[in-house]
């Protein structure tokens, strides 16, 4: 039995400027059932692509509201003093039930195994390009 694997697109989907420091675009690639939603994300100045395509049931994870995590401060006690905003990491929460992932690693903080598949993206002279 032969398999064929299906070959890969290399696409120029943006510019640049089209994704600042902590911003995002979301592009589809193709049409039809090969179509492909990807979210590009910038942080710390790198790029990160994903799969529009949330673990938990397929939600578009890459469209949500973009947060900093949120961390509970502790006192000496352990005593909570309260909840804040992380602004050194930057999550995006899918807009259907709230799972929530760094956009650096793909990874849901609190759900082992929960990620979004990543995406090749690479820029070069003003251009942003993925591989699907
Ligand atoms: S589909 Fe994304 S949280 Fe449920």
């Amino acid at each position: 039995m032969t398999t064929t694997t299906p070959q890969a697109r290399d696409v120029d989907v943006a510019a640049s400027g089209d994704v600042p420091e902590r911003g995002r675009l979301v592009v589809e690639i193709g049409s039809g059932p090969d179509a492909v939603t990807v979210g590009i994300f910038r942080f710390g100045g790198r790029l990160h692509a994903w799969e529009n395509v949330c673990a938990h049931q397929g939600g578009p994870a890459c469209q949500g509201r973009i947060v900093g995590r949120v961390r509970e401060r502790l006192d000496e006690g352990k005593r909570s003093l309260g909840l804040r905003f992380d602004e050194d990491t930057m999550h995006v929460v899918c807009p259907w039930h709230g799972y929530e992932y760094d956009v650096t690693t793909g990874r849901h903080p609190g759900v082992p195994g929960a990620s979004l598949r990543r995406i090749e993206v690479a820029e070069a002279e003003g251009r942003i390009r993925v591989t699907v």
